[in-house]
């Protein structure tokens, strides 16, 4: 299987959002390893939406968010149930779009250029097993259409990922 950015030009917001989830789901059903399927969806995070500059997960481990697969640069590695954006949204099971960091109180900077923040919590059967974090260089990046695309992301992810294997 070989990834075509060039399919995604010139093509509306709806088709090219259907080829994304279709692509994904292509990808994430031939694979049973959660750590391989978590990094194919940071991937095609980072592929297919633009202005962002950081993709990824923080797992929930002993009782902290530790991170995971991700497209960008380096990250802050542990963070405290309740802190940050991430932990706080995890804590809160509420979706949390920051349109600007900085006026967000405690927030934990990784990537220095990050103005913006859509952090989703991902509950499968009632379990919370982490947060799917995504920044952005622009202020008020995230939009709510973007929230529900990234909603469906991870019902496609709970089909095909065993968070139970979590190591
Ligand atoms: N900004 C996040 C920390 C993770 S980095 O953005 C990758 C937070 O405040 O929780």
């Amino acid at each position: 299987m070989a990834f075509d950015i060039d399919s995604y030009k010139n093509l509306d917001l709806d088709s090219k959002t259907k080829l994304f989830l279709d692509d994904l789901e292509g990808y994430l059903s031939k694979e049973t390893d959660i750590t391989a399927n978590l990094a194919n969806t940071a991937a095609f995070i980072s592929a297919f939406f633009e202005n962002i500059n950081w993709s990824g997960f923080y797992l929930l481990k002993n009782n902290q968010l530790v991170l995971g697969p991700f497209c960008g640069m380096p990250a802050t590695t542990r963070i405290d149930i309740g802190k940050g954006v991430c932990g706080t949204a995890f804590e809160k099971e509420q979706t949390l779009v920051v349109d600007n960091v900085c006026s967000f109180p405690g927030h934990i900077a990784c990537d220095v250029r990050s103005k913006s923040e859509v952090v989703i919590p991902f509950v499968k059967n009632g379990k919370k097993y982490g947060v799917l974090d995504i920044d952005s260089g622009v202020y008020s990046r995230f939009s709510e259409k973007d929230v529900k695309i990234l909603e469906k992301v991870l019902e496609i992810l709970y089909k095909y990922a065993d968070f139970e294997n979590i190591k």
